[in-house]
């Protein structure tokens, strides 16, 4: 059936800011997740809980998640924040930051928050969770209709790749012991009701073992990442080297291993400019949830040569030029995206943006 809406994960907060070398002032990065979230953008990536010495950009990770928890940005609509985190540690960190904001709240806004792992409760309180039976009660300074909109829900991410090569690079350690690493991770989200994503990366070509990456090694990957209980599996074409024939296959692939076409999202680096065309290929495929970074940012640190992400703005002008709804105001994100690149001092990589600003 014809696609009518997608949802749009911008990662540019991480993603986009993860790669560069300057560090990003923290004000910066929290205004750069306000003014995401002002643009009808519903799901965001606003930072990660990985190792300071590999990523040092992402060090203040944790303050952001204190600032979104404390003063949740501003929102038409209800909000999702996403927080990439690579093993317990990380995990951990995530915690002890939203167990100090609980402290901080007023006692009723404290019986909101999940107690730690592994006690086991349900009654899990704030907003984890779109299917929690009680998504409530998010820490807010503000109350009524203004709190009503600015009640986020906060999910992880995880990530492991269909290389060996490359997770050892990224996560030093192989496939296998990615997974197991995921395994107390994923129980202690599923006890706090939280939604976890599973990133592959280099499921369309590898920086490290070439364009050749075998879709079923990224259908195996998935299926065990579903059957541990990820609620979502992104697909990422980490170095852009997908094409739009080789997009068609692994989603083919993804789907004949049982992996159901509204569990996956679609993770692309535009390096060789395919992004959009294998965007076109997936949305006709069924995909209806696609990654992006305003202003084209982005990039791993551990792909060298691969590029930023599709920029968001290209992809908003895309799907509406297809008639099909993002629910984003696509002036209102051009303006973020020439704003973020002027405070990287960086080119702004929206081909969309550029000529949206320029009309
Ligand atoms: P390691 O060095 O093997 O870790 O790194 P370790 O377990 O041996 O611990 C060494 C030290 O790191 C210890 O500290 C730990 O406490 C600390 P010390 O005792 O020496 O003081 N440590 C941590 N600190 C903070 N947060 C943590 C953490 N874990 C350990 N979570 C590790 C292994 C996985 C930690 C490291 O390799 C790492 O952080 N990797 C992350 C790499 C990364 O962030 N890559 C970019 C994101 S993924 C991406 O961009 C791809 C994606 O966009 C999709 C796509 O496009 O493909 C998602
Ligand atoms: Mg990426």
């Amino acid at each position: 059936s014809r696609a009518d809406h997608v949802r749009i994960v911008e990662v540019g907060p991480r993603d986009g800011l993860q790669n560069e070398k300057q560090s990003i002032p923290l004000a910066t990065k929290i205004e750069l997740v306000e003014r995401l979230a002002k643009t009808g953008l519903t799901t965001i990536e606003a930072g990660s809980f990985v190792s300071p010495k590999w990523v040092p950009q992402m060090a203040n990770s944790a303050e952001i998640l204190q600032h979104v928890l404390s003063r949740p940005p501003q929102s038409r609509h209800p909000m999702t924040y996403q927080w990439l985190l690579p093993n317990v540690k990380g995990f951990d960190n995530f915690l002890s930051m939203w167990q100090s904001q609980a402290q901080s709240q007023s006692p009723s806004a404290q019986d909101a928050y999940p107690t730690p792992p592994p006690s086991p409760q349900t009654d899990n309180g704030p907003a984890l969770n779109t299917s929690s039976a009680d998504p409530n009660a998010m820490p807010s300074a503000s109350s009524g209709a203004e709190a009503m909109a600015s009640r986020p829900i906060h999910e992880l991410s995880i990530f492991t790749a269909a290389t060996e090569s490359f997770t050892q690079k990224n996560t030093n350690c192989s496939i296998a012991e990615s997974l197991q690493r995921f395994e107390p991770i994923m129980s202690k989200a599923k006890e706090m009701d939280m939604n976890v994503r599973a990133y592959i990366s280099v499921a369309l070509g590898c920086p490290y073992e070439g364009p050749d990456v075998d879709p079923h090694k990224v259908a195996e990957l998935a299926v065990s990442l579903l059957e541990m209980g990820a609620d979502e599996i992104s697909v990422a074409d980490t170095t852009g080297m997908g094409t739009a024939p080789k997009t068609l296959e692994l989603l083919k692939t993804l789907n004949a291993a049982g992996v159901d076409k509204s569990d996956l999202a679609l993770h692309l680096h535009d390096t060789y400019g395919q992004a959009l065309v294998n965007a076109v290929v997936a949305l006709e495929h069924g995909i209806r949830t696609f990654d992006a970074a305003v202003a084209g940012l982005g990039g791993c640190p551990f792909s060298p040569g691969a590029t930023g992400n599709v920029a968001t703005e290209d992809l908003v002008h895309c799907f509406h030029s297809l008639g099909v709804r993002t629910g984003v105001d696509i002036e209102k994100l051009a303006e973020v995206g020439d704003w973020i690149s002027k405070e990287l001092g960086r080119a702004n990589d929206s081909r969309a943006g550029k000529a949206t600003l320029a009309q």
